[in-house]
């Protein structure tokens, strides 16, 4: 859960570095440093903070001033062994080794005991064991120092590696953690993702685990533990390389919720040919949901949410056997699987060691693994039977919001497709579906377009401590997200409810002015929703109601209310959900939070 950065080149090595800390502090933001090749070893900047700390002590340093093309690596944290603090943040320096590390080291604590490394180390951290391993064993051949080395460890990583007599050249290998690299006119350069490299080129390369990568100002030379020389597999991301950015938005939220019309789109019209979903360009048989008799969707957070809605549309649609599984649990649960079991794995970053695990799981007792994905070459990609990528493009706000709606919309290609594969719908009824689907890029255009109404909302509960949510059927899973984008971005406690439980306990909830946002976007639960609200506002609840424009009218109270576009009702998820994503974006960004980099959390969860 933290950002990697290794460079040499040409170009400004300190501007590159913190540059590209900027782009991956999504994973994690409670310290950064790097470390700068100079005449006499790696000049090492650190400290507890925000990359812009990082960068104010970099601008005041002499060293930068006289050195400025060149070799270093850069680190961006998330607190795991070790509280935050100058001494745990990377890089760590033992000896000859200035190392960055993205992971956990199950065994530090055995290995700096039987090593006897305690003397040595100046952190509280897993990482700078292995800085001080790594210098044990370096006798002048870095290949055989890191081979040893890994042998030894236990748990994930990718290090980053430079030693002090090999100027000029980056060492790298990795177990799960991910480090993708490249080489171009700028130089070579390795990062944890993509967003770090699509500043420079799209060409990159997903370095396999248990390889030692080399990086050198011109070329990059990959090779196995026994030493053999490797050819990198290079791909081509479709990320354009100013897609990083935020276009003049002041916040990537902000920005990638404006892009969801053109994602979505975009996600879409590459998988429907002649008004028919179409996975053929993926490879994607059909026998794959004909064979199935149940479904398994496994994910975490936001992608989870994804999952419920698919499930209430296959429940409906197909009548089929279909759960929804928090990835982290799933292991642990003694899940159902065998070879009729399709597993769905939807993940943003492809990365989700749960969903990772989930998805190893799964496929060793026989399930076929299909998942749906926003980060091409990622783990999870690796490990699946089929991946079907969103085309979302970078997203580096941590809450996640197009990631999610383009997800949504890959569920409902997947659902027409069982759907019509198992005669479920006719052709006509496929193609009828289809074209709703593509309808909703321009629903949310529309949610969008009257986002000042939705920031005036906002305003309502802006000093909420508590705030609840309710809704029915496709309205409960909508509001789920909704409430969970809410509570991480602007840290109000907000709850989702499923309406008709509120007399089995919340209710005793409800107080005057309790905040309670209220989705109505399902004509045949309306009836029993509108009651379900009028029993919260009898308790003194203070409402906002997100409702269908076509089912307004036959709304008598006056309610603060904000209207949805029309949609077919298993549609409406899509303007709703982004019209819930500016509720809590407003929310936010008005009390004045860092709306991008929310407290405690990161962009790639990697560790359990
Ligand atoms: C919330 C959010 C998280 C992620 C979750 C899974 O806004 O972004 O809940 O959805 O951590 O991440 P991925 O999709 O990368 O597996």
């Amino acid at each position: 859960m933290c950002g990697i950065i290794g460079y040499t080149g040409e170009e400004n090595v300190k501007d590159v570095l913190l540059d590209s800390l900027d782009l991956l502090e999504y994973r994690g933001y409670d310290s950064a440093g790097i470390a700068v090749e100079g005449h006499e070893g790696p000049h090492v900047i650190k400290c507890a903070g925000r990359v812009s700390d990082l960068r104010v002590i970099c601008e005041s340093e002499k060293f930068f001033t006289e050195q400025a093309e060149g070799c270093g690596i850069g680190h961006t944290r998330w607190a795991t062994h070790g509280g935050v603090s100058d001494a745990n943040a990377h890089p760590h320096c033992v000896g000859e080794v200035t190392l960055v590390h993205n992971g956990i080291i199950e065994n530090f604590r055995e290995l700096a005991a039987h090593y006897d490394l305690g003397e040595q180390l100046k952190s509280e951290t897993d990482s700078e064991v292995v800085a001080a391993l790594l210098n044990h064993y370096y006798d002048g051949n870095p290949h055989d120092a890191i081979k040893k080395t890994v042998s030894k460890l236990k748990g994930t990583f990718a290090l980053v590696v430079l030693f002090a007599d090999r100027p000029g050249v980056i060492y790298s290998t990795r177990n799960v953690s991910p480090v993708v690299a490249t080489v171009c006119e700028e130089g070579a350069m390795l990062a944890s993702d993509l967003t770090a490299l699509c500043r420079f080129t799209n060409r990159y390369f997903v370095v396999p685990e248990y390889h030692i990568l080399e990086l050198h100002r011109d070329r990059v030379m990959l090779f196995d533990l026994e030493g053999n020389e490797k050819k990198p597999e290079f791909l081509s991301a479709d990320w354009e390389l100013n897609s990083a950015g935020k276009n003049g938005y002041p916040f990537y939220m902000e920005k990638e919720i404006m892009e969801q019309p053109k994602a979505i789109e975009r996600t879409i019209e590459c998988r429907v040919a002649g008004g028919m979903p179409d996975f053929t360009r993926e490879g994607v048989p059909d026998s794959l949901f004909t064979d199935c008799e149940r479904v398994t969707i496994v994910a975490c957070g936001t992608a989870m949410h994804s999952g419920l809605v698919a499930q209430a549309l296959v429940k409906s649609i197909l009548h089929m056997h279909i759960d929804v599984e928090m990835a982290s649990e799933f292991m642990y649960s003694d899940p159902v699987l065998d070879e009729k079991t399709l597993v769905i794995a939807i993940s943003q970053s492809g990365e989700t060691i749960d969903t990772l695990e989930a998805v190893k799981y799964a496929r060793l007792r026989g399930a076929k693994c299909l998942s749906i994905l926003n980060v091409k070459g990622s783990s999870i990609a690796r490990e699946s039977d089929y991946v079907l990528f969103t085309n979302a493009g970078p997203e580096i706000a941590v809450a996640s919001t197009k990631a999610y709606t383009t997800q949504l919309a890959v569920l409902y290609l997947i659902v027409a497709k069982m759907a019509h594969c198992r005669d479920v719908f006719t052709t006509e009824e496929t193609q009828s579906f289809i074209r709703e689907l593509q309808r909703t890029p321009e629903a949310v255009e529309k949610v969008l377009a009257e986002r000042r109404d939705i920031h005036l909302l906002a305003n309502n509960v802006l000093d909420a401590k508590d705030l609840f949510m309710i809704g029915r059927g496709l309205d409960y899973s909508i509001l789920q997200e909704g409430s969970l984008k809410l509570k991480e971005v602007s840290y109000i406690h907000s709850e989702a409810y499923a309406s008709g439980e509120l007399k089995h306990g919340p209710i005793a909830l409800i107080t005057q002015n309790t905040p309670v946002i209220a989705s109505v976007t399902q004509e045949k639960l309306m009836s029993k929703e509108m009651s379900n609200i009028r029993e919260v506002r009898a308790r003194g609840a203070d409402i906002v109601l997100f409702i269908k424009k076509s089912l307004a009218g036959s709304v008598n109270e006056d309610y603060r209310t904000f209207l949805l576009p029309d949609m077919q009702d298993a549609f409406m998820v899509m303007p709703a959900s982004a019209a819930l994503q500016l509720l809590a974006y407003y929310v936010s960004s008005d009390k004045g939070f860092d709306v991008d980099k929310p407290r405690n959390l990161a962009k790639v969860v990697t560790v359990e």
